[in-house]
């Protein structure tokens, strides 16, 4: 194809939205340089699982976004000559070529959206706040470091202004193509990514911060997460949303999904917090029913995350406690907590729930406010 009709055929494909993210040409070309940003990673209370065409959701999902587990991404840059991308990726100061493959994908990806990517040769430093290996996915927060950095090398080569509210929509639907659930770990406290009918402004293309009213209980939620299993992720993501797409229960989860987002809406405002325990807990069975229920089928919970489970619905009973769990793609627990109940919550989880970690292991954690340029 020559070059305009491609031009033509990419302007096609693209809706009008996604062509706001192409840039004008740069106006500057600095030698190097570096940039780093700190990003948080954030847990999904309505759970995104299964997508479409580029790294689009089949339906919308909203999370709190985290404070305490983050990655921190320095990038450097320097200008070259030769053709491609050159990259390398360390962590903890260890080069990672494992990684590489994977941020070449994203690479491709975006290159479209920032050009200057195959101007530049590029050394990414990164490391996470929360152990390695502990089971918790970095890919949200590293995703989006890698992408506000990114961004904001684009920043400095152009003389354009570019508004915050830009860069953040800009960041998050870069983010998303490096792993959906990244585009919800820009802004926080709570962040929706997916068109849905009841949330103004929602897109499929990047995260929003949630617009409606938010009542008080829901401030500085508490998030423990119970390191259950410390091992590798069984089922990957894409090999994991991938399932969903011959999956025989796939169209009742994306409206049930969808229908929970609608429930929320009041709950947030009313504070109703029985309510939202209902939701939260079912959206994360419902995530596991569908691994249990796909061809072929996996069990991601271990026995210990069935204890905690068992222990927090006892504890809810004998004590009124509004303690509530919800999971990712993996045996770790995430125990949700009003701030109000952090003192008996605690000592519930370091007197009943620390038997059922990896060597007593857990994360206090809590509902935050997004990236922070560092
Ligand atoms: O962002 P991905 O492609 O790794 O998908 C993550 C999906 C879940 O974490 C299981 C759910 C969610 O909405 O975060």
């Amino acid at each position: 194809m020559r070059r305009f009709q491609f031009a033509i055929f990419v302007q096609n494909i693209l809706s009008m939205n996604e062509t706001q993210f192409i840039p004008k040409l740069y106006t500057k070309k600095p030698e190097n340089g570096s940039v780093s940003w700190q990003s948080p990673s954030n847990i999904a209370l309505v759970k995104y699982w299964g997508k479409y065409g580029e790294q689009l959701p089949k339906n919308a999902s909203i999370s709190f976004t985290l404070n305490n587990c983050v990655t921190k991404t320095t990038l450097f840059y320097e200008r070259k000559s030769s053709h491609g991308f050159e990259f390398e990726v360390y962590l903890d100061n260890t080069r990672e070529v494992g990684f590489e493959p994977k941020i070449h994908k994203f690479f491709e990806r975006v290159v479209l959206y920032l050009p200057f990517l195959t101007d530049y040769k590029f050394r990414i430093e990164t490391s996470n706040s929360f152990p390695h290996s502990s089971g918790i996915a970095s890919s949200a927060s590293g995703m989006s470091a890698l992408s506000l950095c990114l961004l904001s090398v684009e920043k400095s080569l152009s003389s354009v202004e570019m508004t915050d509210a830009y860069f953040n929509q800009k960041a998050s639907f870069l983010a998303r193509l490096g792993s959906g659930s990244a585009s919800r770990s820009i802004e926080g406290d709570l962040i929706v990514w997916g068109e849905h009918p009841n949330i103004e402004g929602s897109s499929n293309l990047f995260g929003i911060k949630y617009p409606y009213t938010i009542h008080k209980n829901f401030l500085n939620y508490q998030d423990t997460i119970l390191l259950v299993d410390k091992g590798e992720k069984q089922v990957s993501s894409t090999v994991g949303h991938d399932l969903m797409y011959d999956h025989p229960f796939a169209e009742q989860r994306f409206e049930q999904a969808n229908n929970n987002l609608s429930f929320l809406i009041s709950i947030f405002e009313n504070g109703d917090l029985s309510k939202f325990i209902k939701i939260v807990e079912s959206e994360a069975l419902s995530l596991h029913a569908m691994m249990m229920t796909s061809q072929p089928y996996f069990i991601l919970m271990k026995p210990n995350t069935l204890e905690i489970i068992n222990y927090i619905w006892a504890f809810r009973n004998e004590t009124g406690s509004k303690v509530c769990f919800t999971l990712d793609a993996g045996a770790n627990v995430h125990v949700l907590y009003p701030e109000a109940e952090k003192e008996p919550v605690l000592e519930f989880i370091k007197k009943e729930l620390a038997q059922f970690c990896k060597n007593g292991g857990f994360i206090e954690d809590q509902s935050g406010f997004g990236a922070v340029s560092v």
